[in-house]
């Protein structure tokens, strides 16, 4: 018994986000956080489950209601997380970047 559940733990510590898991915590972020700003501001940092998790902390802490935070939290580590490539800079109509 024992073996078979170090097995488990290891591979779900190995294998990628589970994809439903994943797709509950895109339509959190959608259903709860763009209230007060875009999700752009969102989706251009780049940042490890602890410093997600701090950020949904301090969001809630501000008013955001979250009602699936251990999906919303699978959805941004696998999305936006610091093992992603850097977000594409905004550029304005005339070809110059924008902050
Ligand atoms: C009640 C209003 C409100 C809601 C809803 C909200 N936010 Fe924010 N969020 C803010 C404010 C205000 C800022 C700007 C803070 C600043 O300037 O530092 C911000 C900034 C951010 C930032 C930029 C980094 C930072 O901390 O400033 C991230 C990332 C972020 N929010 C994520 C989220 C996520 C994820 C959700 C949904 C769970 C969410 N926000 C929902 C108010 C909100």
């Amino acid at each position: 018994m024992r073996p078979l559940f170090c097995l488990l733990l290891l591979s779900s510590a190995l294998f990628a986000a589970d994809p439903a898991m994943v797709e509950k915590g895109r339509a959190e972020e959608k259903r709860a956080c763009g209230g007060c700003h875009g999700l752009r501001i969102i989706h251009i940092q780049r940042l490890n489950r602890g410093q997600w998790d701090r950020e949904i902390t301090k969001m809630v802490g501000w008013g955001t209601v979250v009602k699936e935070r251990e999906a919303l939290l699978e959805y941004l580590v696998a999305s936006y997380g610091d093992d992603k490539p850097a977000a594409p800079l905004a550029r304005s109509a005339d070809g110059s970047k924008k902050p």
